[in-house]
């Protein structure tokens, strides 16, 4: 067997007879957008989460940016969130005109330090954008306590933590909107789309108008009372949707599985420490366990190719993207825990149908790269 015929993806997303079977449905009932399909997907998470409102938009991203706008954000604004994210965190931020605020993660569970989201305040910031990243769930109570005290409006970019909770309490159900992603390698997809979960009925008919060109709230016909986006859900993305819902628990199961498979094998590799096992649950995402300071990922990662295993230094933080740098002039050293962590995670294949033969054969070629580097870099 060649490295490229055994090669193993960073994701696959599971999809099968149930998924055609509904697109074929939206397909053949002509009713291609504002359907059925996409109303049955929205009920679907409500009930889910046990919540009042879902409202189905194009991508996690546009829910961010809806739910941002809806606060009323805007010019002059600072919002504080993590920079140990995806870029669309803080880009949601730049869409309403207003300053991104990166405040410092814990080095253990990489969301935001309550107390740095503290010390980040002054009297120009509207907001919080929680994020809950690699699936774990970021301190809300916490988080929540600040954002009461400074009466300040939380957004939570729950996008990597699908279907997750925090105290057993399921985001979205913490008084604040929860956006999820659906981007082809999330724990659920709609190849793209996003959902936001809110109880707050008043802010559901907002964004619904929102997501549709700023369309009347009694939805008459090409009357539209707002300025709205185009950030639409199709049917056909919906029905993708619904057949992934119906499967989601084994989807889970399966990536916790595979977790499980990698955290036993990681633990006893030389120079890589398994994913933080805290209080909380993770939503499975992403198997990016963190290498030792002083390891060569780059070459980790070249060494790991070539052994067919695909693996991504990831999560390059967002304020030293190229557009942050030059735009704001932020350079290496400002947030030093984020930047060390950005610097030492890496993603490994990982995806709900993973056998443990597959984990297997990337933490041996793991272990066999470190092993090496390790004896190069003695020699
Ligand atoms: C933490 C986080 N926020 C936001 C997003 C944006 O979601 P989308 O790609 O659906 O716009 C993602 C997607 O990868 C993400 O991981």
């Amino acid at each position: 067997m060649t490295a490229e015929s055994g090669r193993l993806p960073l994701a696959k997303p599971v999809i099968g007879a149930r998924e055609r079977e509904l697109v074929d449905s939206v397909l053949a009932s002509g009713q291609l957008s504002l359907g059925p399909m996409l109303a049955r997907f929205e009920r679907a998470w409500a009930e889910r989460i046990g919540v009042r409102n879902a409202i189905a938009c194009s991508s996690g991203t546009a829910g961010l940016h809806m739910c941002l706008h809806a606060a009323g954000i805007g010019p002059g604004d600072e919002v504080i969130t993590s920079s140990f994210s995806f870029v669309a965190s803080a880009n949601a931020v730049l869409f309403t005109g207003a300053d991104v605020v990166f405040a410092e993660v814990d080095p253990l569970t990489f969301n935001m330090d309550p107390a740095a989201v503290e010390a980040a305040i002054t009297p120009r910031t509207k907001a919080i954008v929680i994020v809950d990243i690699f699936g774990y769930p970021a301190n809300i109570p916490a988080l929540l306590d600040i954002a009461n005290r400074h009466g300040l409006a939380v957004i939570e970019d729950a996008c990597q933590t699908i279907d997750g909770a925090y105290d057993g309490k399921k985001l979205g159900t913490w008084g604040h909107p929860a956006v999820y992603g659906f981007y082809a390698n999330k724990q659920l997809t709609t190849a793209e789309g996003g959902i936001i979960l809110t109880d707050d009925d008043d802010l559901a008919l907002l964004l619904k108008s929102l997501a549709n060109q700023g369309r009347s709230d009694d939805g008459a016909w090409l009357v539209h009372s707002r300025l709205g986006f185009n950030y639409r859900l199709s049917d056909v993305h919906a029905a993708i949707g619904v057949a992934q819902l119906e499967r989601l628990d084994d989807m889970l199961a399966g990536r916790a599985r595979a977790a499980q498979w990698y955290q036993d094998r990681v633990a006893s590799i030389p120079g890589v420490a398994p994913m933080y096992e805290g209080d909380q649950e993770r939503s499975w995402f992403v198997y990016a366990p963190r290498l030792d300071e002083g390891i060569d990922r780059d070459a980790v990662i070249g060494h790991l190719d070539h052994l067919g295993v695909s693996a991504k230094p990831y999560l390059p933080c967002i304020h030293l993207q190229p557009f942050y740098r030059e735009e704001f002039g932020y350079a290496p050293g400002v947030l030093p825990v984020t930047e060390a962590i950005s610097a030492s995670t890496i993603a490994l294949p990982f995806f709900p149908e993973m056998t443990e033969a597959q984990v297997e054969q990337v933490t041996t070629a793991l272990a066999s790269v470190l092993a090496d580097m390790s004896v190069a870099a003695g020699a």
